[in-house]
């Protein structure tokens, strides 16, 4: 386990808290302020399962997420994995805060039972229907074609809970915002690729989607944390859209992908309230 590169509440107080803390969630939730989280999006790892290399029909390999952090011995370990770090950001989410958990067939159904005995309370299971999803290669299933978001407060009595429901109405051509929401994979320019043109991460999502998600549950200023940071989606997102954040993740070269992408966020949306500051 890896020691958090800074470590609350070193960190100086809002709005300078917008920080990639390195690290295993497990060590760093605890050294977080309780409650001082709005907003929670956490996209853990899904342990996919997979047994060896998936190829195409006609032999080529497919690039399927096989990283180290996404394996588990058991069902019994991604389970006591899940209810640990779950018990951790129930601890920071503020009394009228949200929390997010997106993930697959694989391992949503676990993680909301889970959630449901710790005592969230679930609002939502939103199905993000990708536009482009992969196909089944070898033709034995249907076609994968979705994930499933749990959104939920942290209890059945919690009250206060954002939900910025005339702007989702308002962003669905003035009709209730459903639970199916449609977008693409993470593809083309978006994607993040190294020199090699190869993806730095294998499960960076659409920052569409995270920026609905940003939108739909927390109000400018607020905290929004994600404890699976990957490449940085989700706090890229909430930068965005006024937003603070913080991001934790464990692999010290994503946490670097995030913290370089976010400089370059950070940049882009200062030289569009001001076009005239790189020219000084
Ligand atoms: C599914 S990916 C998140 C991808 C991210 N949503 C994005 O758009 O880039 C999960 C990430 O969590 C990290 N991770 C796994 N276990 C962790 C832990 N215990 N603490 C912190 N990070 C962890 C992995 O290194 C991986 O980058």
């Amino acid at each position: 386990m890896s020691t958090p590169h800074v470590a609350w509440p070193t960190l100086a107080p809002p709005p300078n808290r917008d920080e990639v803390l390195v690290g295993d969630c497990l060590d760093v939730l605890p050294q977080l302020p309780a409650g001082c989280a709005d907003l929670i999006f956490a996209d853990p790892p899904y342990n996919l399962q997979l047994r060896g290399d998936l190829h195409r029909r006609d032999g080529s390999l497919v690039d399927a997420c096989d990283e180290q952090w996404d394996q588990f011995e058991s069902f019994a370990a991604y389970d006591e994995f899940t209810r640990q770090w779950l018990t951790a950001c129930r601890r920071v989410l503020a009394d009228s805060g949200s929390l997010w958990v997106i993930g697959s067939y694989h391992n949503i159904y676990r993680v909301g039972s889970i959630l449901q005995d710790l005592g969230f309370w679930v609002l939502n299971d939103i199905v993000w229907i990708k536009a482009n999803p992969m196909p089944n290669f070898r033709g034995v299933r249907f076609t994968n074609a979705h994930e499933t978001l749990l959104w939920c407060k942290k209890s059945e009595q919690a009250t206060g809970v954002t939900f910025n429901y005339q702007q989702m109405k308002a962003e669905n051509d003035g009709k209730q915002m459903r639970s199916d929401w449609y977008f693409p994979l993470c593809t083309g320019a978006e994607r993040l690729r190294d020199e090699d043109g190869q993806k730095v991460h294998p499960t960076q999502k659409p920052l569409a989607l995270l920026e609905r998600v940003v939108r739909a549950a927390s109000q400018p200023g607020d905290l929004v944390l994600d404890p699976f940071a990957g490449t940085g989606t989700t706090a890229v997102a909430a930068l965005r859209h006024g937003r603070h954040w913080l991001a934790i993740e464990q692999d010290r070269g994503y946490a670097e992908v995030c913290r370089e992408r976010l400089a370059a966020e950070a940049a882009a949306l200062a030289e569009a309230a001001d076009p005239h500051a790189v020219y000084g």
